[in-house]
């Protein structure tokens, strides 16, 4: 039997709605990459951490893509304030962490440390370049790094996607209900389309049930808003899919659009929340033209299979063929470039703007309508 084990042997559990917040403590602010953070580690979405990252694990998960301790990180979780609050705070003490005036946890301040941002972008996210919404994204952020372990004290708020919000404690109960021994994780920040249907259903001709986890978290202004892409999946999945196979909850990360770092990072935590298997199809969380088509899938050479823990599942790049009357990709197609349905990211937002269909081939009729409606709805109030 193939089960899914959390990294680092155990699922972290740092959440104690008994603890109340201390008035005398300072307060932190937090943005919202580092609330939907600070809930993932608490919940164990991130293990094996247990807190924000001091500077042994940043360097060395900055540098060589594992934690201190050796075991597979991509990806820095940081948490940061500019000067002024770095110097009103000490290693030992204990702060309130804020967002909109609510206390959601509290954490001990180990490390207080001044990051290379630019090294971190450049490792990172391969690029320096301001216009990759990661990188900017870094450097719009405070100086300062504060480091140490996290009490999840309040839940952030679930009733936008109520029972679409499940923690890795549950949705492995779920997966565990439905007898699923093999489980393929699907991580997407877009309406899904029928190259993401057929690598979905491809992978799952392969494993019990299919996990299909969207990030909700923040993205960049130009993707689809999550509330509609979320009524978008369940219409897809009422309609095409077979709902003893296909489970549905939300991902509530930002994105870092931080490509092949960010795929190793989605298939870690996706093991925590129960997967065997995860699937990167091309250009997995990339961006504009920073990396390499393949990239995500080769970076998983890096670490040997068992460290990781979770089997990646490789997908070419996929579209609809005239000529085979079906999905297909470069490795199942003979035919040309002009029988190809290719539709990029930028063409279908201007069809949606223009309440314009996107050819069936591409996308679902039932999905493209509550696009056309949502995204009409988004453009006439902006
Ligand atoms: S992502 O930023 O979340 O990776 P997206 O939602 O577009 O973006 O992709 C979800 C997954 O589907 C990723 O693994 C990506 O590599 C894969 N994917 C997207 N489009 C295609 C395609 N046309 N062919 C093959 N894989 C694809």
């Amino acid at each position: 039997m193939m089960k899914s084990v959390p990294h680092g042997g155990k699922l972290v559990n740092r959440i104690n709605l008994a603890l109340s917040h201390d008035l005398s403590l300072n307060d932190v602010e937090l943005d919202d990459l580092e609330l939907s953070d600070l809930e993932l580690i608490a919940n164990g979405g991130y293990s094996p951490l247990e807190g924000f990252m001091g500077k042994a694990d940043y360097d060395s998960v900055v540098q060589t893509m594992r934690l201190s301790s050796g075991l597979p990180w991509s990806i820095p979780i940081t948490l940061q304030v500019d000067e002024q609050k770095a110097l009103e705070l000490k290693r030992g003490e204990t702060v309130n962490l804020v967002y909109n005036g609510t206390v959601y946890g509290l954490m001990e301040i180990e490390d207080i440390y001044c990051p290379d941002k630019m090294l971190e972008a450049e490792l990172v996210y391969q690029t320096t370049d301001m216009a990759h919404p990661g990188v900017n994204k870094l450097f719009q952020r405070p100086e300062f790094y504060l480091g140490g372990p996290i009490t999840l004290i309040k839940r952030p708020e679930k009733s936008k996607f109520a029972t679409f919000y499940l923690e890795p404690i549950e949705t492995r109960a779920k997966f565990e209900e439905l007898g699923w021994e093999t489980v393929v994780g699907f991580q997407t920040r877009n309406p899904v389309h029928r190259a993401h249907e057929y690598i979905q259903k491809t992978a799952l001709e392969n494993v019990d049930g299919l996990f299909l986890n969207p990030l909700v978290g923040e993205t960049k202004a130009d993707d689809v808003p999550s509330d509609i892409r979320m009524k978008s999946y369940q219409v897809l999945l009422e309609h095409y899919y077979p709902n003893d196979r296909v489970f549905l909850s939300v991902f509530p990360a930002a994105m870092r659009y931080a490509g092949p770092r960010e795929a190793i990072f989605h298939a870690i935590v996706r093991k925590n929340f129960g997967c065997t298997h995860f699937i990167v199809g091309r250009d997995h969380a990339g961006v504009g033209h920073y990396y390499g088509t393949y990239d995500a899938q080769k970076i998983f050479s890096s670490f040997e299979k068992e460290e990781l823990g979770i089997t990646p599942l490789f997908f070419e790049h996929s579209f609809y063929c005239r000529k085979c009357e079906n999905m297909a990709s470069e490795k199942t197609c003979p035919h040309g470039l002009e029988d190809r349905v290719i539709l990029s990211g930028t063409k279908v937002r201007r069809l949606l703007k223009n309440g314009e269909q996107p050819p069936k081939e591409f996308s679902r009729p039932e999905v493209v309508a509550i696009l056309i409606q949502g995204m009409q709805e988004v453009y006439t109030k902006s």
